[in-house]
Formats: C-alpha cells, structure tokens, sequence
C-alpha cells in the first residue's frame, strides 16, 4: 500500500523519522542516554585490532560511513569492502576477529559467500539485516536489526538510514566498551542520535525546493557529487540513487580527488552536487567548490545556513539544512539526496519503484 504516495520510493522516504527512530529505541537506553549493545556478545571490543565489513550497493557506503566513525569514536581501524571483491581476495584474517556484513535483504549472494569465508577464518561474524528471517541473519553469529520495515522500492531509501543509525550506535557502544569515550561523551553522542528523526523530518519539508532543483538535474546527461568525510561516501549513494532510477549518468567522488582527474569533466553543463555540512573540513570542500565554479559548473550545494553564509558565492543553488552535531550529516543529508534522485526521475518518467535491469534482491552473483 503506497498510502498516499505515488510510488513506494516517496512512502519510503517519507517513513524515514519513524522508522529510524524505532531503530534507535531498540538499541538506546532513552533515560539514561546510553548504548545497549547485543547481550553475550562472543567478543571483546576492546580486545579488537581491526573490524572488516562487508556488503554490496548502498549497504556497502553505509559500511564506509561506519569506517569512519569506528575509527574516530573507537579508535578501532575499519576495513571496508565491496563483497563481490572480498569473497575471492583471500584476504587474511585474524581468528577471533570480528567481520560485519550489511544487508537489507539479508539474501545478498556475494555478501553471504563473504560472510560464510569469514566463518570459515574463525572471525566473529555480525549481521546488520533488515529481513530478520533471512539467510544472512540465520548464519551470522550476531543479529543486529533494522527496523526499517519491509521496503518495496527497488532503490534504497529508508533501509539506508536505518543500517547508518545501528552502525553509529555499535560505533559509540564499540567505544564506550574500549574506554575511547568517556560516559560524559556517549551521552553526548547518544543524546545526538535521538535528535536525528525530528532533524530528517525537518530536512522532508524542504521536498518542494529540491524538486525544483531536479527539474534542471532532469536535463543533464552527466552530474557529480562531491563531498569530504562521511559526505564522501553519501556522494557515492547520491550518484548510486540518481543513475539507478532516472538513468542519468552520476558519479560520486571524495572533494579531494577532484583535481586528480574529474574537473577536466567540468562545463557550463556539467550539475555538481556539493555535500558540505558546516564542518571542520568544510573550507577544504569549499575550496573545491569554487575550482567548480571558476570552470563553470553548476552547482547544488547542499549546506546549513552557517555553511551557506560561508560559501558566499552567489552562483550557488543552495538547499539549506538545519545545523547539527557532525556524527547526524549522514542520516539527514541522506533525505534531501534521496529527494533529489526520487523528483528528478519522476520528471523524467521512469520507473520509479522498477527500474529496467534491477531486482531487489541480487540473490545470484
Ligand atoms: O539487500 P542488500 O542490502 O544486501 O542489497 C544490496 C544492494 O543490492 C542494494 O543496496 C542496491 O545497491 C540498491 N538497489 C541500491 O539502491
């Protein structure tokens, strides 16, 4: 049922606040603003030298969203691969180790035969899954789940937000338990957490800006998305979102790679989508923005109004988001890049909810 929504995508979206704050209740003690991590976990966090997680699509950049808050907020050194690339690298592996897997569906081929090598290295294997039935869920040593509800869209939506709010809360869990943070810093992170649900609903009602800006999108043949820290690989599920279901060729790339190759792609035709929240890399990503700017590209920036008054360039088409503690850009940002891709593909009329060559579930390799 889409209520009353045009297609399962925009119902998808639109569920985000509940559906990630149902999310975060069921791991968030609410009271006392702390973490509750799985009970008889078969490991010691703090007695962990590295976490491998693995997964495919958009689980695998929520997987490197996490990288960077295992490393930051644990201090725990994350390696993240592509599971298609993992299941035949032979990587090596420390036993007793932990490896994480990411699946919606928890059907995923390529995620499953990494997860069963992992097993077979004697790792701890944990699921993050939002099918609890499934048959990633079912071999893993440790569930963890989404409560993102069933998702019908072909693309990724809601699921998306939900694996990044479970990843967060093992990230701060994973660094209370290893002595990184202090309780007064979890309450802190945990406190922000809670917030996300009211900050996405808030970044929703901007649906009718952005579906302005998609009505130039729709026209291009190429666009860009760039960002810096964890925009980076939400640069990386912006251009995922949009070439899946309006066909527009997308690219994402880290702001810092810009001059290494793909500003020569750069023209009076070329849209670039900038993900810069306000924060202590946003001059850097600024100044890419402005090698951008100086060679015509047109930019969408997305920012908040500190961000925007920063920037200062008037060119800009700038969708402005409420300001926010770093570790919630991922979960917010995810909305007005959903919207984007969602808006620019109902202009184009495609499929939204089918679109040609996909299937939900990539149950062969
Ligand atoms: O069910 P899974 O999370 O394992 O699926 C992984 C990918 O197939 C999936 O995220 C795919 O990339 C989506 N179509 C992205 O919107």
């Amino acid at each position: 049922d889409k209520g009353n929504h045009r297609h399962f995508m925009a119902k998808e979206i639109h569920e985000q606040p509940e559906v990630v704050s149902h999310t975060l209740a069921s791991f968030i003690d609410m009271v006392g603003e702390t973490i509750r991590l799985p009970e008889n976990l078969p490991f010691d966090w703090a007695a962990l030298s590295r976490v491998t997680i693995s997964a495919c699509g958009t689980a695998s950049f929520a997987g490197m969203i996490a990288k960077y808050w295992f490393e930051r907020y644990a201090r725990l050194p994350v390696e993240v691969d592509i599971a298609s690339e993992f299941r035949y690298r032979e990587a090596p592996l420390d036993k007793g180790g932990l490896s994480i897997f990411v699946s919606q569906s928890g059907e995923t081929a390529d995620t499953l035969a990494a997860l069963r090598y992992c097993k077979e290295q004697g790792q701890h294997t944990l699921a993050i899954v939002n099918v609890p039935t499934s048959t990633i869920a079912r071999e893993a040593s440790v569930m963890v789940r989404t409560l993102a509800g069933p998702e019908i869209g072909v693309a990724s939506t809601k699921a998306f937000t939900c694996q990044l709010a479970a990843l967060a809360g093992l990230a701060i869990g994973a660094g209370k338990a290893r002595g990184v943070l202090s309780a007064e810093e979890e309450s802190e992170l945990v406190h922000a957490l809670i917030e996300a649900p009211r900050l996405m609903a808030e970044a929703l009602r901007l649906e009718h800006e952005i579906e302005t800006f998609s009505r130039d999108l729709a026209k291009a043949k190429d666009v860009l998305y760039l960002g810096r820290g964890t925009s980076f690989p939400l640069s990386l599920e912006g251009a995922l979102k949009l070439k899946e279901i309006s066909y527009i060729h997308a690219e994402g790339y880290a702001a810092g790679e810009l001059k290494h190759g793909p500003i020569a792609l750069i023209d009076e035709t070329m849209p670039v989508v900038v993900i810069a929240p306000f924060d202590t890399i946003f001059e850097k990503t600024v100044s890419n923005m402005q090698e951008v700017a100086a060679r015509g590209g047109r930019i969408i920036l997305m920012t908040d109004e500190a961000g925007a008054a920063a920037a200062a360039m008037t060119t800009l088409k700038t969708i402005i988001l409420p300001s926010m503690p770093t570790i919630l850009t991922p979960l917010v940002y995810s909305i007005p890049i959903q919207l984007l891709a969602y808006h620019t593909a109902v202009i184009i009329g495609t499929d939204v909810d089918q679109p040609r060559n996909l299937a939900k579930s990539v149950t062969v390799e």
